[in-house]
């Protein structure tokens, strides 16, 4: 089921009744990325998704984001909804509005899953390779940047065996309003570092990274994992940055088992 809740497209699966999950898609996707995650999810858990302002079927408006007004779209959503103490659910930019949103308002959630994503703000090498983005869709449209950018995303095992599915990720986000992409990118460029806050969460977490995630690769979310009590760490094998596409079978039964697991706290 579909609803607009501030302006957004909200997708809802199965029984509102049940335990409440949000997904936060990456960047530059849409809610269809954790489709395999639903499917299976949605039997036990309320499955909430929406398309991030400015990506996917949700409005661009001024296309002037910040990590802040995503989190502030979180936080209308959950509280619309009525969701009482949600898991949150994030993937790399859903990881950030995720960790940003527990620095906020973690009384909020009651666990959370952080997939492919990083704790630190980018630095100045990333943000000017985010101008560099920003100026090469300007130049030349959204198509070749998206093309690049997802290519780098995807391991070599799905880039060859989903071959289809791959090209068919490229098209949506290349018909994305470019203006939305270039939102998200200034967003992400200017959010801050969440580093500090990780010890500081009290919410049972799972982080989950794929072995040949090449943007947030196991180096970058093993440390992160360790700076959370208690947090477990899954590397998920034979994927690369979007291991919920990739291996949703793996992902799924991490999934699973951590939730299992914390129900019986
Ligand atoms: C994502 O998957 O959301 C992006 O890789 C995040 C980023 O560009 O930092």
């Amino acid at each position: 089921m579909k609803e607009i809740i501030n302006g957004l497209s909200v997708f809802l699966e199965g029984n509102s009744k049940n335990k409440s999950i949000i997904f936060l898609h990456g960047f530059p996707y849409d809610h269809t990325m954790w489709k395999a995650q639903i499917n299976e999810l949605s039997e036990k858990y309320f499955c909430v998704t929406y398309d991030i302002r400015g990506l996917g079927e949700s409005p661009v408006d001024d296309g002037q984001y910040t990590m802040e007004s995503f989190v502030d779209d979180l936080e209308i959503i959950i509280d619309q909804l009525k969701l009482h103490n949600p898991i949150l659910c994030g993937l790399s930019m859903g990881g950030y509005i995720s960790l940003r949103a527990l620095e906020r308002m973690e009384e909020k959630f009651s666990a959370v899953i952080l997939c492919d994503t990083r704790a630190d703000a980018d630095g100045n090498e990333g943000k000017l390779k985010r101008a560099a983005a920003i100026k090469r869709i300007n130049t030349e449209g959204l198509a070749p940047f998206a093309k690049d950018f997802i290519t780098n995303c995807f391991g070599d095992d799905y880039k060859k065996n989903h071959k289809d599915e791959f090209e068919k990720r490229i098209a949506k986000s290349s018909g994305f309003n470019p203006v939305g992409v270039k939102g998200s990118l200034l967003a992400m460029l200017g959010r801050n570092d969440t580093t500090e806050y990780l010890s500081k969460i009290k919410i049972p977490a799972l982080v989950i990274c794929g072995e040949f995630d090449a943007l947030t690769p196991p180096e970058v979310m093993k440390p992160l994992a360790e700076k959370i009590n208690g947090a477990e760490f899954v590397v998920i094998k034979n994927s690369g940055h979007m291991s919920p596409i990739e291996n949703p079978k793996e992902v799924n039964k991490a999934i699973m088992k951590f939730l299992e697991k914390i129900k019986k706290k």
